[in-house]
């Protein structure tokens, strides 16, 4: 039988592709609520801080999923490390204004508190591992910068983990307050998880080519 063989940078960049047009795709698409137009599901219509939180936090967050993919391209950071550092101040005002929006929406969501802290919770998460990001870069320590970033990046994900899980658990026929109050914990703890195992003994200067040497590596 002839085997296939793919090397580990075609997949690399398969994963990337896959990744950044899912990711571009929901973003557009949530960009709708600050146009006012498009439908809103009635459960987030019901949110007690619909208006101005979902604008806001759509703002936000959909800008850092748009952008997030472009910071793992290796090239561009090499090539254009100014680019890589706009695209970075955004993504991380992005997550900030997205997520203290999301802790604000966390607190009247229509689908009561196991939700809510679920979201509330993955909001925390967001926030401290782009602010870690942040703070590490602005140090000088690019190892732990990247590390952050992964988990940042991977939270950033939930938007798109979310939106494959609801439509699955209609196919299954699980009702909708359950399978919503398990897909708020659901669509962020196992990405998580996979960004741990993706970095788990894994030495940082394989992780990426970087413009920036540092000894602090
Ligand atoms: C990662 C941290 C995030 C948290 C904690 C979070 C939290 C929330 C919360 C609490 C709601 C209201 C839910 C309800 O009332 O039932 C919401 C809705 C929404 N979020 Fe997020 N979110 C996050 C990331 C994102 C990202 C990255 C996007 C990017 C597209 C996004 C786009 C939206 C949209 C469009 C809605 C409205 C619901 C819909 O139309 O599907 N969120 N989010």
């Amino acid at each position: 039988m002839k085997m296939v063989h793919v090397s580990r940078s075609r997949l690399g960049l398969l994963v990337w592709a896959s990744t950044a047009t899912i990711s571009t795709v929901v973003a557009l698409v949530s960009y709708r609520y600050l146009v006012g137009q498009g439908p809103v599901p009635p459960n987030i219509a019901a949110n007690r801080h619909f208006d101005p939180w979902i604008a806001v936090h759509a703002a936000g967050a959909a800008t850092a999923l748009l952008l997030g993919p472009w910071q793992f391209r290796p090239r561009l950071r090499v090539r254009w490390p100014f680019l890589h550092k706009c695209i970075g101040r955004i993504y991380a005002l992005g997550c900030a204004s997205g997520g203290l929006a999301a802790l604000v929406l966390a607190t009247g969501l229509s689908s009561g508190p196991v939700a809510g802290a679920g979201f509330a919770a993955l909001g925390l998460a967001w926030l401290i591992t782009t602010g870690l990001a942040v703070r590490e870069v602005l140090a000088g320590r690019i190892a732990p910068h990247r590390r952050w970033m992964i988990r940042s990046f991977a939270l950033t994900l939930s938007a798109v983990t979310l939106r494959i899980y609801l439509p699955l658990s209609d196919v299954f026929n699980v009702e909708f307050l359950t399978a919503y109050r398990t897909i708020a914990w659901a669509c962020w703890l196992p990405n998580l998880l996979l960004a741990e195992l993706f970095l788990w003994r894994r030495p940082t200067s394989v992780l990426f080519a970087h413009p920036v040497t540092t000894s602090k590596e």
